[in-house]
């Protein structure tokens, strides 16, 4: 397949590019912001009427969930006018479009698994840019796939496996947030079932993590104890640790849909962490 990615540099776009590059079946198109900005609808309309993809991978987005509460203008044209061009041009060009959204696009207020129809609620302007990217995609064209998904951590980048392992080098004790529930994802699985997807006609919405769920806190003493690293790891309530962009407390995404569909369930997310860890701290 003809295959276009937007924002190919970012955690989530480098993994995808290399699954998508070892399926060895594909022509690829990469762009990032310097090749194809996706605020600007002139240069969408050009590059994808130039290139005329079978498939368009939206990965590009601004991610800074704090700083999407002060950059507003910014986070909304990236995370919503964007993906709003892509799926006008996709439309006319008959391009199927995936597009990756956020856990962040509900309350928190479950106490069970969100399935995709839940009522969405976003607590921080991250997640209503991420949601009104949805309410845009879904207005605009028919062949969609959104994929929301949650926690993300890769080779790639910033996140928060590497910071806990970066805090652990100077600190003998750390505070990390234990009243805030989700799945770590992978983005090497993650990458694997976007690729699974692209190639089916079973369009609409999935929510796609690795399998169980956790706290932060938890997650963070998962990964001291996997890299046999002795901390004083200390839980502490989301109040106790003020952020200018309010999160979910309860965020976890049932992948029952994602099954029923047919598709591989992701594995769980301690054997991915376990993978993932292998390799970061072999090279590091
Ligand atoms: N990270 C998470 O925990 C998480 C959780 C749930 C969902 N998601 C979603 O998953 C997707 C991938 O996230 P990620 O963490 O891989 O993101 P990321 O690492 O921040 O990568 C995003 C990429 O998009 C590029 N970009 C920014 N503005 C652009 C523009 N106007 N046009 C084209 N490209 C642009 C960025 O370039 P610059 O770096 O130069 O700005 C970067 O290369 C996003 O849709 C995100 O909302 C992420």
């Amino acid at each position: 397949m003809k295959i276009l990615i937007t924002g190919y540099k970012g955690m989530l776009g480098s993994d995808l590019v290399e699954t998508l590059k070892n399926e060895n079946q594909h022509e690829l198109i990469l762009t990032d912001v310097e090749e194809l900005d996706i605020t600007k609808l002139d240069q969408v309309k050009k590059i994808l009427n130039e290139e005329n993809p079978e498939v368009i991978i939206n990965v590009a987005a601004y991610t800074d969930v704090d700083g999407c509460e002060t950059n507003r203008d910014l986070a909304y044209n990236i995370n919503s006018i964007g993906p709003k061009n892509l799926a006008v041009v996709a439309d006319e060009i008959n391009a199927k479009l995936l597009h990756i959204s956020t856990d962040y696009v509900f309350d928190g207020n479950n106490s069970k698994p969100y399935i995709e129809g839940d009522k969405t609620n976003p607590k921080s302007y991250y997640g209503e840019t991420k949601l009104q990217a949805e309410l845009f995609i879904k207005n605009e064209m028919k062949n969609y796939f959104i994929v929301r998904t949650a926690w993300l951590y890769g080779f790639n980048g910033k996140n928060f496996v590497k910071t806990m392992l970066e805090l652990s080098k100077n600190n003998d004790k750390i505070t990390v947030v234990n009243d805030q529930h989700g799945s770590p994802t992978f983005t090497k699985d993650l990458a694997i079932a976007i690729c699974e997807l692209i190639k089916t006609d079973k369009y609409g919405t999935y929510h796609v993590t690795n399998n169980d769920n956790c706290t932060w806190y938890e997650f963070a003493s998962k990964i001291f104890e996997l890299a046999n690293i002795k901390i004083n790891i200390i839980p502490v309530t989301t109040s106790e640790y003020p952020t200018p962009a309010q999160r979910p407390k309860y965020s976890v995404l049932s992948n029952e849909k994602w099954k029923n569909a047919g598709f591989n369930s992701l594995r769980h997310y301690e054997d991915a962490l376990k993978s993932y860890m292998e390799i970061e701290l072999e090279n590091n």
